[in-house]
């Protein structure tokens, strides 16, 4: 069978950075090929060329897709030709409909007029296909990011798309949204349409792929038959050596008590009758690294929001800082406090995309850095960042680079390094390695252990129940706002969690 798409050497270089080294990928029609690699590994990139977000002439080497020659000058020339992108960052309008982001650029139109009941039956037809079950006109800021990439992925398939990339599509998905994408992919590969998957779910990767490519530094380290490659082969490829374990043991001694919460309640932002935590009880201790397991939607983000000050509804408890009651009403409270919080959607909450790496790892605790009230001491400022960038190994060009151009893992390695200059005495990480790689999740927990050597308490908020399990000291499970189960990790076990949290009272 003849090649759907072939990309012949592929070199592409950000000024002296060489993002990818003379790469080469073929695929064939109906062919499901990842890419697997660390972050910063060139992924992304080699799919930006690809899809003309790179145009021709911005790279070397070449591009055959359908048997011609793909020569694009932006991505609607790809578009066109049927290749579909969904980046991992999601680029829905939030304030707009999923019905208009479903059509925008792309209405359909009769005698010159947008065609709206037409539209409307056919958004409802793409929404069926991936089952997301909500009305075509729903703001798509009412929806979470799971949501979210479904609507992307339905609109990827309004268009006439043969070959799908996704770059880590199941970031922010449930398992159960997970496996409705997976199932999608091969109903695609069923019609003959190719797919090149990005994930750092190794698992994901071996269920669904034909083929395997590694990538490291932007080369090609090999592309084999998934099912030659076990899970531990791929590690080994992408990080070139062997990883024995994947959580590191690091005893911590675990103190007195730094933050209690009693009678917890926080109702839903708009449907006030609704709680999204529902008295709460719980303590946490100094040097102590607690685990907050849950589906999602279980309020383990809403709890957390609570004691960090950033929860929109209302909310209401009583909250005692080494036993002293406070009252915490913003993030700014949180903060002074020493409570900081690395956020999920990290777009959101996280960073100022345009501004550098090192002025948003500075931003938050500028006044540590000034002269009096407003001169910033920049050869102060310089060295902190440089030494939080050499800590947290957050992989960029320089520190003037504007942080939206790093890659997905190290913004978030980031943001971890923005927090930690706070000085937090509790620190909540909501989902903290997301998007991140094996070796650098290794980095991550190796970093939350040393810092509950330091004393500081840590909650961890994870839907991984592996990485739950493999670096907390408890668990609390939650299960629709209630806690339901508070337990010492003495080798507990995922079925015990689950269980714990379907049961029906504690
Ligand atoms: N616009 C840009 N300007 C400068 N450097 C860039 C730009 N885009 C990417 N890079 C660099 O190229 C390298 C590859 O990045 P890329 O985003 O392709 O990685 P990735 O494999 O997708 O990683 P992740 O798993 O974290 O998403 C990184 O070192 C990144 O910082
Ligand atoms: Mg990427």
């Amino acid at each position: 069978m003849a090649n759907l798409l072939e990309m012949h050497n592929i070199t592409k270089k950000f000024g002296d950075v060489v993002a990818l080294n003379n790469i080469s990928i073929s695929l064939e029609m109906g062919e499901i090929l990842s890419l697997c690699g660390e972050n910063g590994s060139g992924k992304s990139t080699l799919m930006k060329v690809l899809c003309g977000i790179y145009p021709h002439g911005d790279f070397q080497g070449e591009i055959t897709f359908a048997g011609e020659k793909l020569v694009a000058k932006n991505i609607k020339d790809t578009e066109s030709k049927g290749i579909s992108i969904i980046h991992q960052e999601l680029t829905l309008v939030k304030q707009m409909s999923v019905l208009e982001n479903m059509f925008l650029g792309n209405e359909i139109t009769q005698f010159g007029i947008t065609n709206d009941n037409e539209m409307y039956l056919r958004c409802q037809t793409l929404l069926e296909q991936v089952q997301l079950n909500v009305d075509p006109h729903t703001k798509v800021a009412e929806l979470g990011l799971g949501q979210q990439q479904l609507v992307e992925i339905a609109k990827a398939l309004n268009k006439q798309v043969r070959l799908l990339i996704l770059d880590e599509p199941t970031a922010s998905l449930t398992e159960k949204e997970t496996a409705i994408l997976l199932n999608l992919i091969k109903d695609l590969k069923a019609h003959n349409i190719a797919c090149i998957y990005i994930s750092h779910k190794l698992n994901e990767v071996k269920a669904i792929s034909d083929k395997i490519c590694v990538i490291r530094d932007g080369e090609h380290i090999g592309t084999h038959l998934a099912t030659d490659l076990s899970e531990d082969n791929i590690i080994t490829m992408m990080v070139g050596r062997e990883i024995t374990s994947l959580y590191p043991v690091e005893p911590h001694e675990i103190g007195e008590e730094i933050l209690r919460v009693e009678n917890l309640n926080a109702w839903h932002t708009t449907n006030t009758h609704i709680k999204r935590v529902d008295n709460a009880h719980f303590a946490l201790h100094k040097g102590e690294i607690l685990g907050v397991a849950g589906l999602v939607g279980s309020g383990r983000t809403e709890m957390a929001q609570c004691l960090f000050g950033s929860y929109l509804g209302k909310y209401q408890g009583d909250i005692y800082l080494e036993n002293q009651k406070v009252e915490i009403k913003n993030c700014t409270q949180a903060i002074e406090r020493h409570i900081v919080m690395v956020p999920e959607d990290r777009k959101k909450h996280g960073i100022v995309p345009i501004m550098s790496v090192g002025k948003n790892i500075t931003l938050a605790a500028l006044p540590q850095f000034c002269f009096g009230k407003k001169v910033i001491n920049e050869p102060l400022e310089e060295t902190i960042i440089n030494q939080s960038i050499a800590k947290l190994k957050v992989k960029t060009a320089s520190v003037d680079l504007a942080i939206g151009r790093l890659s997905g893992g190290n913004q978030q390695k980031a943001i971890l390094a923005k927090c930690l200059l706070l000085n937090p005495k509790i620190l909540i990480l909501d989902e903290p390695t997301r998007g991140i790689d094996v070796g650098a999740k290794y980095e991550i927990y190796k970093l939350i252990n040393q810092l509950a050597q330091q004393g500081i308490a840590i909650i961890v908020i994870s839907s991984e129940l592996p990485e739950v399990l493999g670096i907390s000291d408890r668990v609390l499970v939650m299960h629709q706002g209630k806690i339901k189960a508070d337990l010492i990790n003495d080798n507990l076990t995922q079925e015990q969690v689950m269980e714990a949290a379907l049961k029906e009272t504690l």
